[in-house]
């Protein structure tokens, strides 16, 4: 059955979500107290970031043990209610499979360690130094030496993406932080073990995985420098989508996701749409859906996230006529503007200022909405969060603190290197959940680990679930009329007004109804104008009280007409 076409996606990133201990860290039963609220806004599926044991290096993305939880989230007895509970409301619960990589204190990387002929030695990736046997030209006083590394591949966290290891005398691959070494899916008992604990969860009663990083589980044979970049190591895109990826996936469809009636979303980066076809093509039996993130990187410089630049905005409306009729027929989309690594979007691509903050939200949410594919709503988007403006003192996220340090060394300026942080950091997204205007915005009665948002007091859930015209109304709305309307799932995308430097302007036509969708992206007012001997039709949303004037989009007016 494939329900998930139908669904709608609501990201908790449990840290961040809600505290019901007080020690200031969101929890399990804080996400149970919750569920209703999620209902409420019309979603069907819950996808939780990582609640499992870790040393938290990557905010719970480092695990140390799949099969317990994180002491801070919760029992096991809390996951069962929460999972009953969820189920009896009728919302469904997807984890997080995070099998790229584990946390450097698992289990299998401990014994992994001790010695180049330990039975979990190939559980991950050790190799010699380029110039091991040699030493030719090192400074032989350190025992690592720059240009001693395997090859050049960089971590996404800045510096190389091997670690020297002094009691084996290897390096380990580690695309991510050091303490997060990948592991060797071309080692059969690798994938054993994580097929045996899908199994555990799914038993459990689980509905599915959104599975992290998944495009880099296969590597390059011979282990290859990339082209290297301006900080001398290669982007990890060298590392996707390598040569067995795709046998990895069928493997685990039939060994696992295949005999659970599941949803699975693959997180790929650096996917092209004939690769997108293999990962969730109908009849590829591997994934429901990918993640794809060509529109997170139309505001960065040669795909460099810290690199600011303008929004380009129709080469973001030819991505999305890319994506809407590439996949059609073919492979399901997903749909998402945010999750737990973008910033805020009413921030990036509407405006947070007071004034329009609602109106660019609730636009930025129909371009979405009356497109193909599943949608995913990360936590606190349905109420328009802006982007906090941290300090960097205040920032927790390894990747943001990594980055300004490596940035200051190469001679950045501190007011440059914050201005991306500003930007981009992912703790954009991880301050606490804006539930009330109460202290901490009725996070958590203790001190959250993240500050708070200050414009909590009137940016909230309660606020919001009292006003009819709230940015969550129009959400639940929104979610509302495609479930309503079968064109939402199967209409045809045909991108209009290509070449209009602010207007997005597509129609979606199936077999009974068309759709046509038409925001003001900016915030100028435009005229606009039916094709001759056509009629707009019945307008079924339109985030102003009413239409001034059918010829003219006011300041990121957006509306959709039933045809
Ligand atoms: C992608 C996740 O979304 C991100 O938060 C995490 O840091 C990396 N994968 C590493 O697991």
């Amino acid at each position: 059955m494939e329900w998930w076409k139908d669904a709608v996606v609501y990201q908790v990133y449990p840290k961040s979500f809600k505290d019901s201990s007080g020690d200031g860290i969101g929890d399990i039963n804080g996400i149970t107290e919750k569920l209703p609220y999620i209902r409420e806004l019309g979603a069907d599926v819950v996808w939780l970031s990582p609640i499992y044991d870790s040393p938290q290096d990557d905010n719970g993305y480092d695990i140390r043990d799949y099969y317990k939880l994180l002491k801070e989230a919760g029992t096991m007895e809390d996951f069962d209610r929460m999972l009953s509970r969820a189920h009896g409301l009728g919302l469904r619960i997807i984890m997080d499979l995070v099998v790229n990589h584990t946390s450097d204190e698992h289990v299998w990387f401990q014994e992994s360690k001790k010695s180049k002929d330990n039975p979990y030695r190939d559980y991950y990736i050790w190799k010699e130094g380029k110039r091991q046997n040699t030493r030719e030209g090192l400074d032989t006083s350190k025992e690592q030496a720059w240009g001693d590394e395997p090859n050049n591949w960089g971590s996404c966290y800045s510096g190389s993406a091997w670690e020297w290891d002094s009691t084996t005398k290897e390096y380990y691959l580690h695309l991510f932080s050091r303490k997060q070494p990948d592991l060797n899916w071309e080692n059969v008992l690798v994938r054993e073990e994580i097929y045996k604990m899908m199994r555990w969860w799914l038993d459990k009663g689980i509905d599915g995985f959104r599975m992290d990083v998944i495009s880099l589980i296969s590597k390059l044979p011979g282990y290859p420098d990339g082209e290297a970049g301006e900080s001398g190591y290669t982007s990890f895109e060298v590392t996707a989508n390598g040569p067995c990826v795709h046998e990895y996936l069928k493997e685990m469809n039939r060994k696992v996701l295949s005999l659970y009636d599941v949803m699975t979303v693959g997180e790929c980066s650096g996917v092209t749409l004939e690769e997108a076809w293999k990962y969730a093509g109908a009849e590829e039996g591997e994934l429901n859906m990918i993640f794809q993130f060509e529109l997170m990187e139309l505001d960065c410089e040669n795909g460099i996230k810290w690199d600011l630049k303008p929004l380009d905005f129709i080469r973001m409306k030819k991505i999305f006529e890319k994506w809407q009729t590439g996949m059609y027929g073919k492979a399901w989309n997903s749909l998402f503007w945010n999750n737990h690594d973008q910033p805020r979007v009413v921030s990036r691509w509407g405006n947070d200022s007071g004034e329009y903050r609602e109106l660019s939200a609730k636009m930025l949410a129909s371009i979405l909405y009356g497109m193909q594919g599943t949608p995913f709503i990360y936590q606190g988007e349905e109420l328009g969060m802006t982007n906090p403006g941290l300090s960097i003192e205040e920032c927790r996220d390894i990747e943001t603190l990594r980055m300004y340090q490596e940035r200051l060394e190469a001679g950045c300026s501190r007011a440059e290197i914050m201005r991306s942080v500003h930007a981009k950091c992912r703790d954009n997204a991880r301050t606490p959940m804006q539930w009330d205007d109460s202290p901490n915005a009725g996070f958590s009665t203790g001190d959250p680990w993240m500050p708070v948002n200050p414009d909590y007091k009137t940016i909230n859930a309660g606020a919001q679930l009292q006003d009819e015209d709230s940015v969550f109304h129009y959400y639940k709305k929104l979610i509302r009329l495609r479930k309503t309307y079968d064109v939402f799932r199967d209409g045809r995308f045909t991108m209009e007004y290509k070449e209009d430097p602010d207007i997005i302007w597509y129609t979606r036509t199936g077999e009974k109804e068309s759709l046509r969708v038409i925001c003001n992206f900016h915030e100028l007012t435009r005229a606009i104008k039916l094709p001759d001997n056509e009629e707009w039709g019945e307008l079924l949303i339109c985030n102003y009280p009413e239409i001034r004037k059918e010829t003219e989009l006011r300041p990121y007016e957006a509306r959709m007409y039933l045809v």
